[in-house]
């Protein structure tokens, strides 16, 4: 194991990569680099990264932020409870700790959206404690090093690998070990057509040796995504677009986007959206036209939504799902924090009503 560790080390101060988290100390930037890491791709990451720090440059500034603009400065980045979780740790941190991240393990992992991957990379690298990090990356290279059967795609399978991680942790250095590692992941040992004549660990690796490494890692076959059908109203009155913001629980949390309908299989979207704008925003509305339809692929789900413009007929807002509402003037729209679909839609309805608002 330690010829191991010592083989990786070594590959890791000759080809790491030059990433602005690397050139830190902060235990606050690192937080937030390995929270955005999670499940995001590093050249995705790094703008970013430095517009977080910029605007939110430690614990104190995000813990006195406003929701929405925190979540305008990840939006495209998905899994927006991540964004949540940080502001919700940081206003933790700034009532109870002066604005400093907690050196004690335990302290760390209770705060909120802190499990053990981010307590883990946290500690380690921040604090050089030694605790192992399992992301896909790290359970890519365990899989084919010592051919492990255990699934990498099912819950199941943690146990093991963050056993045979802890087994491999160098003591001396874990917070290098654990980007080493993950750097391997990325760099050498991809998901498909690893590098392997470029890897300091083929002597080790037992997938090499048997010619085995498209067969691990093992994963377990999922069901296909599930589809969800939704229409969706803009509704313009007096050259104001209505916007709604989604509950702070639930698919696309505390987003916003135009009222929007989940269809059932025998709707038809025209009728549903009208019924059901009444329903959920308490506005009769005029004249929807069809104006395109766009498709997102979120985590859970695909979404197909169609889009239609209207124009406020009567009623009075009255909310019955959506947590907030605004007339905005259409060019106000994108100061708002909106799911991807909704960005998806806006070139459509741009052009659409051009100067008709
Ligand atoms: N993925 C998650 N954390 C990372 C890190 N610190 N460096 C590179 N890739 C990562």
């Amino acid at each position: 194991m330690a010829g191991i560790s010592a083989a990786l080390g070594r590959w890791y101060e000759s080809s790491k990569r030059d990433l602005p988290w690397r050139r830190t100390q902060d235990p606050y930037a690192i937080w937030v680099s390995e929270v955005m890491l999670q499940q995001t791709q590093v050249n995705t990451v790094i703008p970013y990264y430095h517009r977080f720090l910029d605007r939110f440059p430690g614990v104190v500034e995000l813990a006195a932020a406003d929701i929405g603009e925190v979540y305008k400065l990840w939006e495209g980045l998905g899994y927006y409870s991540r964004a949540r979780h940080m502001h919700q740790a940081a206003g933790v941190m700034a009532a109870e700790t002066g604005g400093k991240l907690p050196t004690d393990p335990d302290a760390l992992r209770g705060l909120p959206g802190i499990g053990p991957y981010i307590g883990a990379a946290v500690s380690s690298i921040a604090f050089g404690l030694p605790f192992a990090v399992v992301d896909g990356n790290v359970k890519r290279v365990l899989a084919r090093l010592f051919l492990l059967e255990p699934p990498a795609n099912n819950a199941s399978s943690i146990k093991t690998f963050q056993r045979v991680a802890d087994g491999l942790l160098d003591q001396q250095n874990p917070g290098r070990h654990n980007q080493a590692m993950m750097e391997l992941g990325a760099l050498i040992c991809a998901p498909n057509n690893p590098r392997c004549s470029k890897c300091p660990l083929t002597v080790h690796c037992r997938a090499f040796q048997d010619s085995k490494t498209g067969e691990y890692p093992r994963r377990i076959k999922r069901p296909a995504l599930t589809y969800q059908h939704w229409t969706s109203g803009v509704i313009v009155r007096k050259g104001r677009i209505l916007a709604v913001q989604r509950p702070e629980t639930g698919l696309l949390c505390g987003l916003w986007e135009f009222p929007c309908i989940p269809l059932k299989k025998e709707d038809d979207p025209l009728e549903a959206l009208v019924s059901g704008l009444y329903k959920i925003v308490g506005i009769h509305v005029a004249s929807p036209v069809r104006i395109t339809t766009v498709n997102h692929t979120y985590t859970h789900f695909k979404l197909i939504m169609d889009v239609f413009c209207c124009h406020f007929k009567s009623g009075r807002v009255r909310l019955n799902g959506p947590a907030a509402f605004k007339w905005v003037k259409p060019v106000e729209i994108t100061a708002l924090p909106l799911h991807k679909a909704v960005h998806k839609a806006l070139p459509a309805i741009t052009e659409y009503w051009g100067d008709k608002t």
